[in-house]
């Protein structure tokens, strides 16, 4: 910062640098996106220019900022994406595409854009991968001048780097289509058998860590907004991992992680902690599989829908799940329009079979596996896709309708012929033969029949 006719590191008080922060420095000085800061630690103090941050947060310039003379051996180091930004978002992960080219910025046509782009666009401002993808949410004032189609990829680390063609014709983009983009959260959950459990982690600075919060305060708000965030249902508990040593982590405001907050606007801190934590959510368990097996079917074949049964033949249902956690049990639910009723059987090697004999009419309805299993000490279930089962009296009933109107539509057929020449042959007279004409319409009927 040029203060006083001399150019200082810029220091923040109480080191507290946001990503809002970053924001608005990238902003300042026209370049793209904020992607990420760090601090950098320098091996002597020297003078610097602190400034207090929320003058930067209110969006305001630098320039309003009075900076206090100071000695720090602290400093920020702050990367920008130079020529792609997202504008008008709610976060600096979302919102309408706009193109640095030619010293100028320009929004980007839909039909010029696609996954691909996409993608290298979120990787380039330090966000997770697109999540939304689609015109017209983020505010235009005109239509976008793109001139560029971008052909992407996908595994460039700049948009500006992927080979590009000159588009069609700017006429053929309208208001309204101009590119917009919201990007995800880099969280995941590691170390268990579900990715809808275990420890967070976080993607910075190109670097997943295991992410601790300050004073090592999680509360149930911070983790109903991660399992939701990840689209893993509800929160269940957080508890301290069992390893413990000392590693680096990202060291994030408790805040950072509250609903409704987004997490691509925190900037976490370089750090080392002790102790991680680990968060369960509700959508724990994969969807265990229905698969139906009958004597009839000769081999055993898993149909997930819709099967049919012959009258009297054996079968048997079998429910399996994904291996994730060891035992655990199915229950077989069986209900009908008026009726319910299920059967449990443990699970074996993931899978439970259960037996029929002699299927008949009673069999007819709607089959369920659910599976349940108790692990980190809760009670866990995930419910099967539905399985209709039908009991016939012929092999296949589908079958017999097809004949049924391939016959009536051969009785209708050779009606029409007997009708035509029973109307010609009274035009014609009564020499003509008759015995005849019948024979041949009951060929067409044959015919009519054999399609
Ligand atoms: C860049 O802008 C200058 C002046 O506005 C113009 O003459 C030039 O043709 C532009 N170049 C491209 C590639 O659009
Ligand atoms: C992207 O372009 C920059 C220069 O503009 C270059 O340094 C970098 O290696 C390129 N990266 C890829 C993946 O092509
Ligand atoms: C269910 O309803 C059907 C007729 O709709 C009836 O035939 C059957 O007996 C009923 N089953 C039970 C268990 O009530
Ligand atoms: C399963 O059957 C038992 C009795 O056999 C019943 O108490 C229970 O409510 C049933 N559960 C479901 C989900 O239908
Ligand atoms: C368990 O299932 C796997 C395949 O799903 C099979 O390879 C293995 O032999 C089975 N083990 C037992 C004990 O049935």
């Amino acid at each position: 910062m040029l203060h006083q006719k001399e150019w200082r590191p810029v220091a923040a008080w109480s080191h507290n640098w946001d990503m809002n922060l970053v924001v608005a420095v990238c902003a300042g000085l026209d370049c793209g996106s904020a992607v990420s800061a760090k601090k950098s630690v320098e091996a002597s103090w020297r003078p610097v220019w602190r400034i207090n941050s929320g003058c930067l947060k209110s969006g305001s310039s630098l320039n309003y900022c009075l900076p206090y003379d100071e000695n720090s051996d602290q400093s920020h180091e702050i990367i920008c994406s130079d020529s792609v930004r997202l504008v008008q978002g709610t976060n600096r992960c979302s919102g309408r595409l706009e193109v640095k080219t030619n010293q100028s910025w320009s929004s980007v046509c839909e039909k010029d854009f696609d996954l691909q782009d996409a993608k290298v666009v979120c990787r380039e401002i330090g966000c997770g991968p697109p999540s939304v993808h689609q015109g017209a949410l983020y505010g235009e004032a005109e239509a976008p001048v793109g001139s560029r189609e971008f052909l992407c990829e996908g595994s460039e680390s700049a948009l500006l780097n992927c080979s590009s063609r000159k588009s069609s014709g700017r006429n053929s983009c309208s208001p309204g289509q101009a590119v917009g983009l919201t990007c995800s959260d880099n969280i995941r959950l590691v170390g268990e058998a579900s990715r809808c459990a275990g420890r967070l982690e976080l993607l910075h600075q190109k670097e997943w860590r295991p992410v601790a919060v300050w004073l090592d305060y999680w509360d149930m708000n911070s983790v109903a907004a991660v399992c939701a965030k990840l689209d893993c249902g509800s929160a269940v508990s957080v508890r301290k991992s069992e390893e413990a040593s000392w590693r680096p982590m990202w060291r994030i405001r408790s805040d950072c992680l509250q609903s409704g907050s987004a997490l691509k606007n925190c900037l976490p801190d370089d750090g080392y902690n002790y102790q991680s934590h680990e968060i369960i959510c509700s959508g724990l368990l994969v969807e265990p599989l229905i698969f139906l097996s009958s004597s009839t079917d000769g081999v055993s074949t898993g149909r997930k829908q819709g099967s049919e049964l012959l009258i009297g033949s054996h079968f048997s249902i079998m429910c399996s799940i994904r291996p994730q956690y060891e035992g655990g049990s199915f229950q077989l639910i069986f209900s009908t329009s008026n009726y319910t009723q299920n059967q449990t059987l443990p699970a074996v090697n993931h899978s439970a079979l259960f037996l029929f004999s002699a299927a008949g009419h009673a069999h007819q309805g709607t089959y369920r596996c659910v599976y349940h299993v108790y692990v980190f000490s809760y009670n866990f279930s995930s419910i099967s896709q539905p399985l209709n089962l039908t009991v016939s009296v012929s092999a296949s009933p589908t079958a017999l309708i097809i004949s049924l109107v391939v016959v009536l539509l051969g009785m209708l057929g050779s009606g029409l012929v007997l009708y035509f020449k029973a109307r010609r042959n009274q035009k014609s007279g009564p020499e003509n033969n008759h015995h005849d004409e019948g024979s041949r319409a009951e060929g067409s009927l044959e015919e009519e029949t054999a399609v």
